[in-house]
């Protein structure tokens, strides 16, 4: 992974685990907490959520600090988060279009920002 990009707050791949690998629905169906992450590091209180979509460029979409879920403002209503930052949380989407179709990543982290971890931590 381009490891420069988020320096800080790294969480290792073999820390953070995302589940399942692989999800496929159809068109106007929702991903309903479906999309599940959990971490087993201490102190680190916030999971990161991001999409890579075609284009390959990674978009946050948002975190869940503790149980409360901060997202990004545009997505209000997409997008939803539930959980706590500091062991496991899930993310939601509703209304799929085709351009939801990505790879979801998770991250862990203390801080403001947060590290990508690796392969594990994807759903197709
Ligand atoms: C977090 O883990 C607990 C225990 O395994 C589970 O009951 C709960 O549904 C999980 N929450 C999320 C948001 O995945
Ligand atoms: C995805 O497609 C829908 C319509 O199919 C459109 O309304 C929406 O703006 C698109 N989202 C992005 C991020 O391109």
């Amino acid at each position: 992974f381009p490891s420069g990009l988020f320096p800080t707050g790294a969480s290792d791949t073999k820390d953070v685990n995302q589940m399942p690998r692989f999800i496929t629905k159809t068109i106007s169906q929702s991903v309903e907490s479906e999309i599940k992450c959990s971490h087993k590091i201490p102190s680190y209180n916030k999971i990161f959520w991001y999409k890579q979509g075609k284009d390959k460029a990674l978009q946050l979409l948002g975190y869940l600090n503790l149980d409360n879920p901060n997202v990004e403002e545009e997505l209000k209503g997409k997008i939803n988060f539930d959980g706590d930052g500091r062991n496991n949380g899930s993310l939601s989407i509703s209304d799929l279009k085709l351009n939801d179709s990505a790879v979801y990543f998770c991250a862990a982290s203390f801080h403001s920002a947060a590290h990508l971890s690796g392969v594990n931590t994807k759903t197709f």
